[in-house]
């Protein structure tokens, strides 16, 4: 294993003023994403919406890092250039989504995370494409009898031994556990999950000996539930969500990217912002790694069919969440345009 490779990829995905994209929605999540602006999915089109966000004109000055999907591994941009290449080209560092998605528990609505059987050959045939990490998503329900001791124990082990195998063949990995927005849980009900949750997550990741140095943190912000009937202001989301990291989140950790999860890109911009304008001492980076909240505008202005108004809005998300790493973000320039171009 070597130990230099990792941290140079962390060098070069832990960037002031930068974050991940997430792009790595399956075949069946980008049919979803595809059909919302009523696009038939085919590894065409498929290829088609990633060309759309990849090849953004000037990605780089916001985005350091792109999980993708194995899919697109082998996809080439309408210039002809596979996308982990073109990435490289930009000063992008390429990375791949290695879960093999969501199993249910027998009889339970929560579930485990697929993909450990094999995980050492895909990473071996993913790094032939020039990937240098991974992400593996691990998710839990918040209801009343959820999630129980046995669902966290088990993802968190799983997440330990991916990022163990990870470390192995010299990938950074990003051990992501979302405790997930839907419901009509409060706020405090997700910080204490969350905090179950982290608290078990650190601990595998100590038991399997995983380098914290060279690992990145991807969570779900402490939030309302999606369908609360009151729902926690920005303020208290910023709030609640450092204090939970603080108690659980090692110092050596070099970076938090947050997941989108469910919110508006807006909320998801401003979230971040505020947590950055709280007068924190955070001794980590914190920063983004969104799939919703950076893409969804950008194929809303796209359909399919208007390259250049989707790259401007993908373009648009990723300079407002840059500005929000360094909390620098206002309400008002989500109408300024020409301020974020
Ligand atoms: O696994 C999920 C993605 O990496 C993050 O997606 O920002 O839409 O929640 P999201």
């Amino acid at each position: 294993m070597s130990t230099q490779k990792l941290k140079d990829t962390i060098r070069d995905m832990v960037v002031a003023g930068k974050g991940i994209l997430a792009a790595d929605e399956s075949v069946k999540t980008a049919a979803k994403r595809l059909a919302s602006i009523n696009v038939e999915s085919t590894e065409e089109t498929r290829r088609q919406y990633r060309n759309l966000i990849l090849t953004a004109p000037g990605i780089e000055k916001y985005i350091c890092g792109v999980i993708l999907f194995e899919e697109t591994l082998s996809q080439k941009t309408n210039s002809g250039i596979l996308f982990p290449e073109h990435l490289a080209k930009v000063g992008v560092v390429p990375g791949i989504k290695v879960d093999e998605g969501l199993a249910e528990f027998e009889g339970s609505i929560e579930q485990y995370t697929k993909g450990l059987e094999g995980l050492g050959s895909r990473l071996e045939k993913y790094k032939k494409f020039g990937c240098r990490f991974a992400k593996w998503r691990a998710v839990y329900h918040i209801t009343k009898d959820t999630p129980t001791e046995m669902a966290i124990r088990r993802n968190a082990d799983d997440l330990a031994k991916y990022a163990k195998i990870c470390q192995e063949h010299g990938l950074v990995p990003i051990v992501e556990p979302e405790v997930l927005i839907d419901g009509t849980h409060s706020i405090d009900d997700c910080y204490k999950v969350t905090d179950k949750v982290l608290k078990e997550v650190f601990a595998a990741l100590k038991k399997e000996n995983v380098m914290i140095g060279c690992a990145i943190l991807k969570p779900s912000m402490v939030i309302s539930g999606k369908e609360a009937a009151a729902r926690a202001g920005v303020d208290e989301v910023a709030k609640k969500t450092i204090m939970v990291l603080k108690a659980n989140v090692p110092h050596e950790l070099p970076s938090i990217n947050f997941l989108s999860g469910g919110q508006t890109p807006q909320e998801a911009t401003a979230h971040l912002n505020r947590m950055h304008t709280l007068g924190e001492n955070l001794p980590w980076y914190v920063s983004f790694s969104y799939a919703r909240a950076l893409q969804d505008p950008a194929l809303k202005a796209w359909h399919g069919k208007n390259l250049e108004a989707g790259q401007q809005a993908f373009l648009k998300r990723a300079k407002l969440n840059s500005l929000a790493t360094m909390g620098k973000y206002t309400k008002e320039m989500e109408l300024d345009i020409a301020a974020v171009q």
